[in-house]
């Protein structure tokens, strides 16, 4: 027995696919060396063995996947909220990633964005850093230190940045991205990097080729963002003539990606059948990112479309177009996104229910990282403990209840511990 095989009892929520989420009051889950061997009402007999830690009342759900977070934009979450992207990006965006130049500011804000990271109901994330190699790798040494699951990325932009966040050409970018990926590969055991041109209009047809290349050299993956804003999409379509639709303009270059190194495109606002089949073709993920899309008025992506095609979906939070890092939070827009959907754009298409967002938020996304996000036997063993003692009720409520009442109205939801892979990365004192 190690100290990462346990026993937690509570009150347990996993999903059991998109449309189920199982529940037990008062159940077990069993954690062996960081791998969950499964949820149970009664305790098998082989593992009453194993160290028990009682929650009693307290929830026990499977950690979250934030699949598109932007790190270095933590600090400035919540203001400058009035643009639309293009003008958001280049009036508050780019100039305070300009900032990450210097060493001493990227210490410090990195600092409140990775302990916020470890505090939030996110054990695995896939997340920006800025174009300078050397914020980047400060913000890969903090992120390890926190325990939390990450893909990380160096960002690579050689055009439309303005004087302060532009790399000289693409030969440089590509270079100065050779230099950190030797100095970060095989470095951590918790953080990975990932290949990260911003998006076509930041980066040229000879950067995005040569991060093609490299991605297949290297088997390495890639993030990215797509159809999030229609004047993005027309630029692109300027910027690449010869392309079909702007995922398109992603295949040309060889940067979709393939089943083993799937490729996140965050957003998809605006995405057609064609661009859908196209993102299903590669294996690629949607980061679905409904606070951000709300913010910066991008439109509603349509999500169940890509559920229905079978294209893989995670959550992302996207700070900071969205405005908190509360993966709860995110799930309660999707909701609401998706229910202003159904009534305003398309009757059609029924809104995602609370499995379907639960099921998006934990395993939906987990997928990009392995066998992760529910409690069956063989997944990592990621957990969040919640205290929810403070939201009175007058009567007592079921474990899915109270999990659908944490999301609607999550203020009153304490995170008591958080564990990722069978080792506890945050306890609260309560
Ligand atoms: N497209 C290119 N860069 C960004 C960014 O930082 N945030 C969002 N939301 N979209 C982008
Ligand atoms: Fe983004």
């Amino acid at each position: 027995m190690t100290n990462d095989s346990f026993v937690l009892r509570g009150g347990i929520a996993f999903s059991d696919g998109p449309n189920s989420i199982v529940t037990y009051y008062r159940g077990y889950v069993v954690c062996m060396d960081g791998v969950c061997k499964g949820a149970f009402v009664e305790l098998p007999s082989k593992y009453k063995a194993l160290q028990l830690y009682d929650y009693g009342e307290r929830l026990i759900i499977p950690g979250m996947t934030d699949l598109h977070v932007h790190a270095p934009q933590y600090t400035f979450r919540g203001i400058g909220m009035d643009a639309e992207l293009l003008e958001w990006l280049s009036t508050y965006t780019f100039p305070e990633e300009a900032k990450y130049a210097d060493m001493e500011y990227a210490r410090k804000a990195y600092q409140y964005f990775t302990e916020d990271l470890r505090r939030c109901f996110t054990t695995r994330a896939v997340v920006f850093g800025t174009l300078h190699n050397e914020a980047t790798i400060e913000l890969m040494n903090q992120l390890e230190r926190t325990g939390v699951i990450t893909y990380v990325g160096k960002v690579n932009m050689d055009r439309n940045g303005g004087e302060n966040l532009q790399e000289e050409s693409a030969e440089a970018s590509l270079s100065s991205t050779i230099e950190w990926l030797d100095q970060v590969q095989d470095k951590y055991v918790n953080t990975k990097p990932i290949l990260t041109p911003r998006f076509i209009p930041s980066c040229s047809d000879e950067l995005m080729t040569g991060i093609g290349k490299l991605a297949e050299e290297k088997n390495l993956r890639i993030q990215s963002h797509l159809s999030e804003n229609h004047s993005e999409i027309a630029w692109v379509k300027d910027l690449v003539p010869e392309s079909t639709c702007y995922a398109n303009a992603y295949e040309m270059f060889n940067t979709m990606g393939t089943v083993d190194r799937p490729t996140i495109m965050a957003h998809c606002v605006h995405s057609d059948d064609r661009e859908i089949a196209i993102l299903k073709k590669h294996g690629a993920y949607i980061a679905h990112c409904a606070d951000s899309n709300m913010n910066l008025t991008s439109g509603i992506a349509p999500v169940r479309r890509f559920l229905d095609a079978g294209v893989n979906v995670g959550l992302g939070t996207d700070v900071a177009a969205g405005s908190s890092m509360n993966m709860v939070k995110t799930m309660l827009i999707t909701l609401q996104a998706s229910k202003m959907y159904y009534r305003l754009v398309d009757e059609k298409v029924k809104p995602l229910t609370f499995e379907e967002v639960f099921y998006l938020a934990t395993a939906g996304g987990g997928k990009y990282f392995g066998n992760v996000g529910t409690f069956k036997d063989g997944y990592d063993f990621d957990a969040v403990v919640i205290d929810d003692s403070k939201m009175f009720s007058m009567r007592d409520m079921s474990i899915r209840e109270r999990i659908e009442r944490m999301c609607y109205n999550d203020a009153d939801a304490i995170i008591k511990d958080k564990f990722v892979k069978g080792k506890k990365v945050f306890s609260a004192i309560l």
